[in-house]
């Protein structure tokens, strides 16, 4: 969607001309997955599809928002005094929580907005749309009340709102990857201290394809809850003896030496992925910075097979699309991305093999779950911003 499109479109929904236009990404992880809540390191990367937004400052207490994704929704109206949590609002919800929190946070949004919002990321693919539409929200009010901010504070509205509004609870990386992006860079970051590095994503010959298996990660909230617990509960037998506060804290050799206090084999799978996931990450960092391409691919694998046999988050779906991404020519390494259960892998592909890839794994994958997956090439791009003003 051009600029031009997202202003007529506003206009043909509320009769007005929109103050400016805004675009908010979406994110793939390459590595580092179900670490962020678990004081670990992660490595996402904003991408150009997105969530695309145009806004006009009101001058009464109405927040007016359409989105052309839930045409059928109309514009749904919310009174700016009154941001609570309303399942009638459907999506506004992720609205309403930004909003709110930076209302709390001090800042001054004295006046309603006609909101309209359009997303092309697949729905429930796991690549984040609901972090990206936080994210979008965040920065039209930051341009329409000119509201001191700072990037980092944004995203942890966003996270706050999907923690505290929404129910859901979530690490940092979505919000992070998506505020933060940049063109070609991965973000290196350090879910503890929140230090990051904007790696150059040099790839060579080789392409991000985006697999997804076009099932709904439907159990993702309550099992993304569940597995979050047992590791915290993991953290709390390891404690009968150290003192540690995240299992992002130890490394394989201290976390082998103090295994024997877990107690339970679900919850020692648990920790063992959310500590050796951590160390793949950093791994796979010094790999790309080394341009051992190679092995970086093989990190990726590791990283699918942990999350399939010691976290449990993936799921026949994602286990196909990898399994068979392993098996094709020009693959470097493969895996799932996001929380699992369904949603979205990656796979690093060689340019010139992606055509033969996107066929012989949609084949096989089709053969095999009954229907098609689709297939994106990732194009990694800026963090969420202003596209024009009036
Ligand atoms: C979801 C969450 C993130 C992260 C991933 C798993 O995307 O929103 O915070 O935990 O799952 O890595």
């Amino acid at each position: 969607m051009d600029i031009q499109e997202l202003q007529q479109a506003f206009s043909a929904v509320f009769n007005a001309e929109a103050d400016a236009t805004f675009f908010s990404p979406g994110r793939i992880n390459l590595i580092g997955e179900h670490t962020d809540y678990n004081g670990g390191h992660v490595f996402p990367a904003a991408i150009t599809i997105g969530t695309y937004g145009a806004a006009r400052k009101r001058d009464d207490q109405t927040l007016r928002f359409y989105s052309a994704n839930f045409e059928d929704l109309g514009i749904i109206e919310v009174d700016l005094n009154n941001l609570v949590f309303d399942k009638k609002d459907n999506w506004t919800n992720y609205a309403k929580g930004v909003l709110k929190f930076l209302k709390e946070a001090g800042h001054t949004i004295d006046f309603g907005m006609d909101i309209y919002v359009y997303g092309n990321i697949p729905n429930g693919a796991g690549l984040s749309s609901s972090a990206s539409l936080e994210l979008l929200i965040g920065i039209i009010a930051e341009e329409l009340f000119a509201l001191k901010l700072e990037r980092i504070d944004l995203v942890k509205i966003g996270k706050q709102t999907e923690n505290n509004f929404i129910g859901v609870n979530s690490g940092i990386m979505d919000q992070f990857a998506i505020g933060m992006g940049a063109d070609n860079r991965a973000i290196y970051l350090d879910t503890n201290t929140l230090e990051y590095d904007l790696v150059p994503l040099d790839l060579g010959d080789n392409v991000i394809v985006i697999m997804n298996t076009n099932k709904r990660r439907e159990l993702a909230d309550s099992k993304y809850n569940e597995r979050r617990s047992e590791c915290e509960m993991a953290v709390e037998e390891l404690n009968t003896v150290l003192d540690i506060k995240t299992l992002g804290e130890l490394d394989a050799k201290a976390f082998d030496e103090y295994a024997y206090l877990i107690k339970d084999e679900n919850r020692l799978k648990r920790a063992r992925h959310a500590v050796l996931e951590n160390q793949r990450t950093l791994e796979a960092r010094e790999a790309l910075a080394a341009g051992d391409l190679e092995r970086f691919g093989r990190l990726v694998n590791a990283s699918h097979v942990s999350l399939e046999h010691d976290y449990e988050v993936t799921g026949i779906e994602l286990d196909t699309l990898a399994h068979t991404a392993w098996e094709q020519e020009g693959v470097l390494g493969a895996r799932m991305t996001g929380a699992g259960f369904g949603g979205c892998g990656i796979a690093i592909v060689a340019k010139d093999k992606v055509d033969q890839f996107k066929e012989n794994v949609g084949k096989i994958y089709t053969e095999k779950i009954g229907y098609a997956p689709d297939f994106y090439i990732a194009e990694v791009a800026g963090g969420s911003r202003v596209l024009s003003r009036k």
